[in-house]
């Protein structure tokens, strides 16, 4: 035994853990309608005795049955899959974590924070498990610290971020999967006994094939207003892992975190392994009530200036892909001014040029203006745009190197590459190593060089459009199994110089569409992009996908010419999200053009009430060939409603429409907005004027079985 572990026994002996344990009360981690109550064992271990709806009296605690270990260690008494499993300096594999003691830290009259720190009581091990909790908004937020004191640098093969144990007779998982074009596909299923896994391997990014959130509810299938759910996410832009396991008793136990593959960690004694935050909200009132926990909370404390209004733009990707130059451009701006968006953005193929970005397959890493395409450089280009009134923003993936490009010639050893292998490419391009401290010096200095010489840039599209193939770092030796958990520290300390230096710059996180959607990444972006695909009709069922857990002006929604649709249908389903266009004016007439300003000024002016307001999902797109969605203001005095028929059957019989989230004692104007200039609106109810209990109970009458049709209707309090 070693003279640390000889003195931690001595202080196991003088009974100093066990004595605070047994005079512990249960410690409750509460939100206003949410309790997560613990109780410290006999043997002094930290169980979990309830998770579900806030318990009335305080008294009714002591009747709490014990219930299971909340951060299951790996090597002695249970037989599930452990929270934490690590290999000690003599070889030993096992962890007994005891209870030490915890403190309750009051940030604000909203937020607070229980810190539990638990003991090894053989060897020199730590872990302290973090809980926030937002009590208005219901969310928990929950992570692991682990520290240690043994001479040589434990291993941790397992370290998640949170373990929860759910009793019910029947749990049904919602998942949200997909592929590049094709994001966030809901899927539901039954849990039985054994283990399901979410996971992904992709390295940079957490999203595709699989998202980094779900949720679960209890007894029945999933509803949107009723029944027992609980939703959850992991904040990480990396490889992640969500485990459910039913136990032989029939319990649940969610363990979320990192994904542990391939990613074994040697922590050096008294260093500190902290995990990423999972965060999950629990509600009785179905999945609609956990969506609005989750977009309160986001808005007000994750999202990057969450409450703010985001701009409108015009974007040129889909519009000339990498065909243009500094006169097409200024053209462009001219068709922004003329839609009345707030923004151009510039995409892809403005840079490089001993190999100029032509196409994907050169150029990324040589982030200077190609001369050919842009003589006068980028300052030219924001010249010309503020001249017309609109801010200019910028396409960047410094993240990534082309195999073809200068950065690559000279610097192999910062690229994620094995030394003695052929090279295994995804859009043609390889990933840097951001464990490499230089490299996360390179990346940051692409955003500040390009701000340092041009203050105009007022906006950023981040992308990332490869994950790491090839998976071997010249920078970390023989520490290859650090690589994904180090290249995303590495990201974040980029991330972090960047929102230091320039707190107020608003920016996309795109990666190949929607690979890049998790809370942690939202802390330094004002939007995501949620998918390539931005056909219209697809968009209703992307966007309806992430709605779960993220608020409409996260989710950047472009007009473009994909999808066939006409161009009301496919301004209304943009106008659902944060409105943009990647399309040329030229191609629409006098009418579409006045149609889309008028639809620029609608979003604008009801921002406050799509952006920051709370959304009902009323008709879903997966049960019928409609989707309807309504987004009120707090106070309920505004209200906006997106009605949208796809593909209906021949004279389907339609019921009126049941708004939610009305105040039923207001009387409400209902006006139909977003008309084509000359039509005047076919729906009976515009002009009227209806009690909320009335558009609650009776409904009115806003789908049909005409193909492709939308509408979009303003409610106004009186
Ligand atoms: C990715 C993005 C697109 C676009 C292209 C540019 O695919 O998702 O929006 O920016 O890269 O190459």
């Amino acid at each position: 035994m070693t003279k640390q572990i000889i003195s931690f026994t001595l202080l196991l002996l003088t009974g100093i853990f066990s004595l605070q344990a047994a005079d512990s009360k249960p410690i409750r981690i509460g939100t206003n309608d949410i309790d997560l109550i613990l109780k410290i064992g006999d043997n002094g271990r930290l169980y979990q005795s309830y998770l579900g709806e806030r318990l009335q009296s305080e008294a009714d605690i002591a009747f709490l049955k014990q219930g299971k270990e909340v951060y299951l260690t790996h090597g002695l008494e249970d037989y599930f899959e452990p929270a934490i499993r690590v290999l000690h300096n003599d070889g030993n594999p096992s962890l007994l974590l005891k209870y030490v003691s915890h403190e309750n830290r009051k940030i604000d009259d909203n937020v607070t924070e229980t810190v539990i720190t638990l003991q090894d009581d053989k060897y020199p091990v730590e872990v302290k498990l973090f809980f926030t909790t937002f009590a208005k908004e219901n969310i928990i937020k929950e992570r692991t610290e682990i520290k240690h004191q043994e001479k040589k640098p434990i291993t941790l093969y397992n370290y998640a971020s949170s373990l929860l144990h759910l009793n019910a007779d029947h749990y049904w998982l919602t998942e949200f999967s997909g592929e590049w074009a094709h994001e966030a596909n809901m899927t539901e299923r039954q849990l039985d006994f054994g283990k399901k896994i979410i996971d992904t391997k992709l390295g940079v990014r957490a999203n595709m094939f699989c998202s980094p959130f779900f949720f679960l509810s209890l007894n029945q299938p999933a509803r949107e207003n009723e029944g027992d759910i609980l939703m959850g996410t992991i904040g990480w832009t990396g490889n992640f892992r969500f485990t459910f396991e039913v136990d032989n008793l029939n319990g649940l136990r969610i363990i979320s975190g990192i994904n542990p593959h391939a990613s074994e960690y040697s922590l050096k004694p008294k260093t500190v392994f902290s995990t990423p935050e999972f965060i999950f909200t629990y509600s009785t009132a179905g999945t609609g009530e956990a969506t609005r926990n989750f977009h309160n909370w986001a808005r007000k404390y994750q999202i990057k200036d969450g409450l703010a209004d985001r701009m409108t733009l015009l974007n040129n990707w889909e519009a000339t892909y990498f065909d243009f130059n500094e006169d097409k451009l200024i053209d462009l701006f001219g068709e922004a001014q003329k839609l009345g968006v707030d923004m151009f953005l510039l995409d892809d193929g403005w840079f490089a040029n001993k190999y100029p970005r032509s196409g994907d397959h050169q150029g990324l890493g040589d982030w200077e203006e190609t001369k050919d395409k842009l003589p006068n450089g980028i300052a030219k280009l924001v010249e010309e745009a503020n001249a017309k009134g609109i801010k200019f923003g910028l396409w960047i993936e410094p993240e990534m190197v082309s195999p073809k490009s200068e950065l690559y010639e000279k610097h192999k050893d910062w690229v994620i590459r094995f030394p003695n292998r052929d090279e295994y490419y995804f859009r043609n391009q390889l990933v840097l190593d951001l464990s490499n401290p230089e490299v996360q010096d390179y990346v940051f200095n692409v955003v500040d060089r390009l701000k340092t010489e041009n203050p105009g840039i007022a906006y950023f599209k981040w992308d990332c459009n490869s994950p790491i193939t090839n998976i071997y770092s010249a920078y970390l030796k023989d520490k290859q199994s650090h690589l994904y958990v180090d290249h995303i520290h590495g990201l974040y300390k980029v991330l972090e110089r960047i929102q230091k230096k320039y707190p107020d710059l608003p920016m996309m996180l795109c990666s190949g569409g929607g690979g890049r959607t998790d809370y942690e990444a939202l802390k330094y972006f004002t939007e995501f992009w949620p998918s390539d695909n931005t056909d219209a009709v697809e968009r209703i069922f992307i966007q309806w996908g992430y709605s779960y857990l993220f608020p409409s002006k996260a989710m950047a929604a472009h007009v473009t010419s994909w999808g066939k649709q006409p161009l009301k249908f496919r301004v209304d389903v943009a106008s659902m999200g944060k409105l943009g266009f990647d399309i040329r004016t030229h191609e629409m007439n006098e009418n579409e053009i006045r149609f889309c300003q008028e639809a620029v000024k609608n979003f604008k002016r009801l921002s406050h009430v799509i952006g920051n307001g709370d959304m009902y999902r009323i008709v879903s797109p997966y049960e019928k060939d409609h989707a309807v969605v309504l987004y009120t203001d707090q106070a309920k005095d505004k209200a906006v409603v997106y009605a949208f028929d796809m593909h209906p059957r021949y004279a389907e019989i339609l019921q009126p429409v049941r708004l939610q989230g009305l105040d039923a004692n207001k009387r409400y104007k209902v006006e139909e907005i977003n008309l084509m200039p000359g039509n005047h609106s076919a729906l009976e109810c515009h002009g009227k004027t209806y009690s909320g209990d009335y558009l609650m109970k009776v409904g009115i009458p806003l789908l049909s079985s005409s193909h492709l049709q939308s509408h979009v209707v303003e409610l106004t309090a009186e």
